[in-house]
């Protein structure tokens, strides 16, 4: 859980903070909830004083435009890639896939990505449905060098404080067993996720026309997840 809200922390800040080229394509296929996200973003930015001037000084002391939000299918996002690859010059393309591997055109085009972020709660029943898909893909694409898939990572999330320790190590030793790798960074489980642009005009923390907050970016580890994926991916 939180492929999408990542991809959004994580895209925002590598292109708004770290003035990398980013692209987003959405193959969240029927909801399109980052496309979805981005109309809200873009009207409530249109409608409102308060964020209007704070996009015209983000925007022209950046000198750069919002990246790009496609929406695609899964088997056709790669295609998607290639045209605003060749349109523009990005630094880093997020792909938010279907969780399944089972939805037409998912396993072709996790093939031809570089690298692969799978975000892991600490719920048994869903932390194996993860751990089996992350297996299943590096049994098939990553050892058989059938695949781009330079490095394949978990990420831990809605990390709760209180449980880390000792339910996180049994979880982290099983991983290890199964081969698998996780980041360094973990997300906590935080209210904020739900803080987007709102009337209020209170921090935001989750858009795709504006980087998390600085007030709010302390503790969210967003930067220092953004920091790893540039290790990550060399960049
Ligand atoms: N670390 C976190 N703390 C609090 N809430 C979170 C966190 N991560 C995700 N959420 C919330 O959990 C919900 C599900 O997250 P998200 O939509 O990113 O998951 P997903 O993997 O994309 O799900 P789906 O499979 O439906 O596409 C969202 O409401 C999101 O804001
Ligand atoms: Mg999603």
């Amino acid at each position: 859980m939180g492929k999408t809200a990542l991809t959004v922390l994580s895209a925002s800040y590598l292109h708004y903070v770290k003035g990398y080229n980013v692209a987003v394509i959405d193959c969240d296929y029927p909801q399109h909830s980052i496309a979805e996200m981005r109309e809200r973003d873009v009207e409530q930015v249109k409608n409102d004083l308060h964020y209007k001037q704070l996009a015209y000084f983000q925007f022209k002391s950046l000198q750069k435009k919002a990246y790009q939000v496609e929406e695609s299918n899964a088997a056709d996002a790669v295609r998607v890639a290639n045209r605003l690859q060749a349109e523009n010059d990005l630094d880093f393309i997020f792909f938010d896939l279907p969780g399944t591997l089972n939805t037409k055109g998912v396993i072709t085009t996790l093939a031809m990505l570089d690298y692969v972020f799978i975000p892991v709660s600490a719920d048994r029943v869903v932390l194996e449905s993860s751990l089996q898909f992350a297996t299943i893909i590096r049994d098939n694409l990553i050892t058989t060098g059938k695949s781009n898939i330079k490095d394949m990572r978990l990420i831990w999330n809605m990390v709760d404080g209180r449980e880390r320790t000792e339910l996180y190590n049994a979880y982290d030793g099983a991983i290890q067993e199964l081969g698998l790798q996780t980041m360094q960074t973990v997300i906590p489980d935080t209210k904020r996720f739900r803080r987007e642009m709102n009337e209020l005009h209170r921090a935001v923390f989750r858009s795709t026309l504006f980087p998390v907050d600085k007030t709010l970016v302390k503790n969210s580890n967003i930067s220092e997840l953004a920091d790893e994926i540039c290790i990550i991916a060399k960049k």
